[in-house]
């Protein structure tokens, strides 16, 4: 690749990052609810007083609270699964422009629900601001890898996942008491998100439409040939115009590719099982176990300062993304992906042997600390930045808002389900809790070892040829109409 491919131009740094303040939203109201807990809980105790003249039961408590945080999931659930409804008929800019109109009914409700005494106001604009998220997570990868040129995808895909990890740290250091999570500034805290939608919406007319949305899907080639001219500060840019159209000339064959019929065809049913198995190893190598409960495992681990340890995670978890941002056009997807999940494994190991021995030794709390941030540096190394952008590289224009929406759905899902049911595991299984982790994270290693192809330095079109033979390879015994609607022929 010439240094030509590579120019990291103004436009196109403009242009991904006003996209990812779409991430920075999710990660800032995934980390913004962990700290003030107690906070907020005791203003549910004091409505339901109000209101009813008795205080609130302890279980009616415990469901309040775990509603208020899971149900950011399931909007997340939701909004990621309706990626496909907006893209096309939109455009990728427009789409994200529109989102933001359910950023800022979210803040309102959150930002209010303390003056109206209203918990289910709370509760309500969690699961509006669940619904935006899981968009994000949808556009804003999206976006990122269509206008980013081959040689810094991964990069500027990776910044969607830095997007996420600065939200996380900013939520969890302006959660701290002495800035905004207080009794009396906690709305503020929650509302603050109103400020990134506003921002986004001042900027986003300023940045381009997706290149291969406008060529592809809108058949306006001199538009987007000038979008490209802009994007990439070149005049010549027939070589990205060349491969558009040939993902254009596949698309015509292809036609719309339904959910469903990612799963039915051949050709698609190597990567979406790769995209989801991806997705499932993200979630289910128990990150967010440590983001939304690290202060209790600290403390458990007779941490003295569990808030500040929990923000010396996120200081770690933040540093490692801008390491992956810089070694991952070189050393590659594969690689980095299993890199982390071994290096996730083993820290999970040496946080269970810490945890076990404990009652010991007391000098293992220093242990676990050690144990935990290496486990989340090893999680920003691959497995947190590579499968939100993957997505857009295994597949091509015509199936790949479908593979969003199914690809997201997975996401959300497990992580609905890891937040639900850690507390209720760890209590049983005490500090063998990770070993569930351990053994998820080897089996995600060995799928991937043996199924996931490098897509570095690969055009996307190049990436859908290979599947493309694989899947030509695997049918050619059924039938010869399997095969041909493949569109295999010129490619083999
Ligand atoms: C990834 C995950 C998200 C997690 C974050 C931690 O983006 O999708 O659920 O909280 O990484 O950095």
């Amino acid at each position: 690749m010439d240094s030509e491919g590579k120019k990291v131009t103004f436009p196109l740094m403009l242009a991904v990052g006003v996209a990812v303040i779409g991430s920075l939203q999710f990660g800032y109201n995934t980390g913004v609810i962990n700290a003030p807990q107690d906070i907020i809980e005791a203003f549910y105790n004091e409505t339901w007083s109000e209101r009813y003249n008795e205080p609130i039961s302890e279980a009616s408590l415990t469901t309040l609270w775990s509603l208020s945080v899971s149900i950011f999931s399931i909007g997340g659930i939701f909004g990621s699964f309706s990626v496909g409804l907006f893209v096309n008929r939109f455009g990728r800019k427009y789409s994200m422009l529109m989102a933001n109109i359910l950023a800022f009914i979210g803040a309102a409700f959150m930002g209010f629900s303390k003056l109206a005494a209203s918990w289910e106001m709370l509760i309500i604009g969690r699961f509006v601001i669940g619904l935006y998220s899981g968009l994000s997570t949808g556009f804003v990868p999206m976006y990122v890898g269509e206008i980013s040129p081959t040689a810094l995808r991964g990069a500027l895909g990776t910044l969607h996942q830095l997007g996420i990890v600065v939200g996380i740290l900013l939520a969890q250091v302006f959660g701290m008491e002495s800035i905004m999570g207080s009794a009396s500034l906690w709305p503020l805290l929650l509302g603050f998100t109103f400020i990134p939608a506003m921002v986004q919406c001042a900027l986003l007319p300023f940045c381009p439409e997706s290149p291969r949305f406008l060529l592809i899907i809108r058949n306006q080639e001199s538009k987007a040939k000038s979008v490209l001219k802009k994007l990439r500060r070149m005049t010549d840019v027939s070589a990205d115009m060349q491969e558009m159209k040939e993902e254009s000339r596949q698309m015509m064959r292809e036609k719309k590719v339904t959910i469903f019929e990612l799963f039915r065809s051949p050709l698609y049913r190597q990567p979406i099982i790769i995209a989801i198995m991806l997705q499932l190893s993200q979630q289910l190598s128990g990150i967010n176990a440590v983001f939304y409960y690290s202060t209790s495992i600290f403390k458990e681990a007779g941490v003295a300062q569990p808030v500040y340890a929990t923000i010396g995670a996120g200081v770690v978890n933040t540093a490692f993304t801008v390491v992956s941002l810089f070694v991952v056009e070189r050393v590659g997807r594969r690689s980095l992906h299993l890199i982390g999940l071994l290096g996730m494994a083993g820290s999970a190991v040496i946080m269970t042997i810490a945890l076990a021995l404990l009652d010991q030794l007391k000098w293992m709390s220093y242990v676990c600390i050690v144990g935990i941030f290496s486990f989340v540096a090893f999680f920003e190394i691959g497995p947190g930045p590579i499968p939100w952008f993957i997505v857009a590289e295994l597949f091509s224009q015509g199936p790949r808002p479908s593979a969003f929406a199914v690809a997201g759905f997975f996401n959300w899902t497990a992580n609905f389900i890891v937040g639900m049911c850690f507390q209720y595991v760890a209590k049983i299984c005490g500090a063998y809790v990770f070993i569930i982790f351990i053994v998820l994270l080897l089996c995600f290693f060995i799928f991937t070892f043996f199924k996931v192809p490098e897509t570095k330095g690969r055009t996307f079109d190049e990436i859908s040829a290979g599947f493309r033979r694989s899947a030509a390879a695997g049918v050619e015994k059924h039938s010869p109409e399997e095969l041909s609607s493949l569109g295999a022929d010129s490619q083999l």
